[in-house]
Parts: structure tokens; sequence; C-alpha cells
């Protein structure tokens, strides 16, 4: 199976780890691996080295290419835009890519997901993946919707309607980042699921559905490859989600049950991240005595905690985050305040 891998997104939630050229997919979260060579290692589970499309952009060309095609293989492709226009371009890019260089036909379905989020087991995952293909081939988009555990605002929500297979339903709407009163609300009816950020669809179906509610990025994507790099600037900057996923009626939800986070925030790393026995989730450099609910991430100097709790401690060579859990989220704030300063 084919799969395109979205991975030039910015991030700065996670900093100062996480900064504007160092997104998030190339940080080792959990292990030695970051989540962008987690990412490719998980999509192996049913894609070739081959049929893997890692779309990024010219920026963050060079973190992609030592990660994962020193490290995994060079058969693994990488395109690079010329500019971000977020992620319904650069989808379009890799469709035109699969279907031109690697021969891609209209029936073959496609998966695609972000780099940078937290999924575990991975074979369970790729089982639910596997199950998607047939849907896909039948002309459906197929979304991995998760339980909602919180009125989060930066997850789009999807309606669960009428069951159409074995856990796959029909999606009756989908809203793309609603606000807090519409996420509570959606939270307490039980009847929405978070989408994951994660689809599948044939080429076919993800060409008429463009050409349906995007004709601008349809008219580039028309041409050859060459031709749509050349002229990828004109294209419209908007997200696959506002382009197809609000709009299409071909859209079903296949619920997941596993581990999965888009760790927005240090929290959320925190919550994901297997805990000592006073709670801590200890990394890199540090001595810590006395300290509790923390989560403490040390670089080149050596640091030291005694007797803190609930703190999320980030270090590195030139910045250093002190914050207390459960207000990480004001962390992109921070970093805000600093871009006006720049
Ligand atoms: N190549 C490329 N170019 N990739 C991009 C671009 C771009 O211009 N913009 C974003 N990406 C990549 C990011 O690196 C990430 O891997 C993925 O596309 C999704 O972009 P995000 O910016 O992280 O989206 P989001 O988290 O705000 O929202 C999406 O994901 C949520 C789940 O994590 C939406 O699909 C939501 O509906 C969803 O709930
Ligand atoms: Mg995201």
């Amino acid at each position: 199976m084919y799969s395109i891998i979205l991975a030039g997104g910015s991030g700065s939630r996670l900093w100062p780890l996480s900064r504007r050229k160092f997104p998030k997919q190339f940080l080792k979260l959990t292990d030695d691996e970051t989540l962008l060579q987690k990412t490719v290692k998980r999509n192996l589970f049913f894609s070739e080295k081959e049929d893997i499309v890692i779309v990024t952009n010219q920026d963050h060309s060079f973190f992609v290419k030592s990660q994962v095609q020193t490290k995994l293989g060079e058969k693994v492709n990488v395109l690079d835009e010329p500019v971000g226009k977020n992620t319904a371009p650069a989808i379009a890019l890799g469709i035109k890519y699969i279907q031109e260089k690697l021969h891609g036909k209209l029936n073959d379905p496609v998966f695609i997901s972000p780099s940078d989020h937290i999924i575990s087991p991975a074979s369970e995952f790729a089982d639910y993946v596997k199950t998607a293909e047939k849907f896909a081939k039948n002309g459906y988009i197929v979304t991995f919707g998760v339980v909602p555990t919180k009125p989060e605002t930066g997850y789009g929500y999807i309606n669960k309607g009428e069951k159409i297979d074995e856990n796959c339903y029909k999606v009756k709407q989908f809203v793309e980042k609603p606000d807090l009163e519409t996420a509570k609300k959606y939270l307490e009816s039980g009847n929405y699921l978070w989408n994951s950020g994660m689809f599948m669809f044939s080429i076919e179906t993800f060409i008429e559905e463009i050409e349906k509610y995007e004709p601008k990025i349809y008219d580039i994507f028309t041409s050859s490859f060459e031709d749509m790099i050349e002229n990828f600037h004109k294209m419209p900057e908007i997200s696959i989600d506002y382009a197809i996923m609000e709009k299409s009626n071909k859209v079903v939800v296949i619920p997941i049950n596993i581990t999965w986070s888009d760790i927005g925030s240090w929290d959320s790393v925190y919550e994901v991240m297997p805990k000592d026995e006073n709670k801590n989730v200890i990394q890199g450099n540090v001595v810590s005595k006395n300290s509790k609910n923390s989560l403490i991430i040390g670089s080149k100097r050596l640091l030291c905690t005694v007797g803190v709790e609930d703190l999320i401690i980030a270090d590195t060579d030139d910045a250093i985050l002190i914050a207390k859990k459960g207000y990480s989220q004001q962390v992109k704030d921070i970093v805000e305040l600093l871009r006006k300063e720049e």
C-alpha cells in the first residue's frame, strides 16, 4: 500500500526542545528513535519502503533525509515542497508523485498520516489500517477516530453515524477544531470521536473530491509533477480537513482503541510516558531527590532537583523551560512573545 507521511509542520508547543526549524517529529521522546522514524517503521507493517512518500519542506528536508534515508533506507521517497501551504497541497503533491513516478493506479488506496504522533502498539495499529483498505477501494474516505477524554479544541471531531460494516461507520458530520463550548457539548453527547489526523482514500477519490471542493488545487494538480513544484506557490493555503473532510459526504470512520496522542503539550508528553515509582518521567543528565509527579528532561549540563512536585523542566543548550504541570498549553504564548522580540 502507498503511504504519504506529512512532515512539514513547524511546531512550537514542545519548546525549547522543538523549534520552528526543528519541529517535534524530529525529537526522540520515548526512546532512541525520533517520532518521524517511528512513523516510518509503523508504516512498514503495511507499505514497502519504495511505496512510502514523505512530504516535507526545504527547511526540514535535511533532517528528514538524515533521519530516514540514511538510517532506515534510501528507498523511502522524500519530496521537498518549495513553500509550506498546509496539508491539502502537500497531499496533492504526494498523490501526483505516486501516480506519475511510482505508477500508482486510480483505484490504489493511499494511507496518509502525520509524522509527529505517539501510537502504540504498532502491530494493532497496522491491523486497523489494513481493514480500512477495502473501504478506500470502494470510494470512501476512511478516517480513524479516538474516543475523546476532554473537550480538546485542538482536534477535529467526527460525529459517528450509521454502521456500514464491522467497526466502520458513516460520518454524519466532520467538524474541524470547534470552540470550547462546542467541544464540551460533543464530549457530553458521547456521539463524537476525535479525528486522529490519519486517513485513507483511493487516488481516484482524492482527485474527485479535490476537483469538487478545491478547484484551484485541482487545476495545478492536473499538470505534471515538475509543473506542480513550479506552481506550488500559487496553491491556496488550506488543510485537508477544511478542504475536503468537512465537505465530503464520502467520509467514514473506523474507531481505534489503542494508545494515540498528538502530544500537543508537555503535559501530554508526561501523560503518555512510562513513570518511575515517584511518578516522575526523567530523561538525560538529571539527578533528582524527593521529587514527585514531574517531567524532567536534562541536556548537556547536569540538572538537579530536590523536593519539587508537579513541575515540567526541559533543558537545552540555550534555553530552559520551568512550568507548573497543567500550564504547559501556555508555552506557545512564550514562543509567540519570543518571536515578537526577534
Ligand atoms: N508537508 C507538509 N506541509 N506537512 C505539513 C504542513 C505543510 O505545509 N502543515 C502541516 N503538516 C504536517 C505536520 O507536520 C503534521 O505532521 C501534519 O501535517 C498535521 O498538521 P498539524 O499542523 O499537526 O495539524 P493539527 O494537529 O493542528 O490538526 C490535525 O491533526 C489533528 C490530530 O492530531 C487535524 O487533522 C485535526 O482534525 C486532528 O484532530
Ligand atoms: Mg498535529
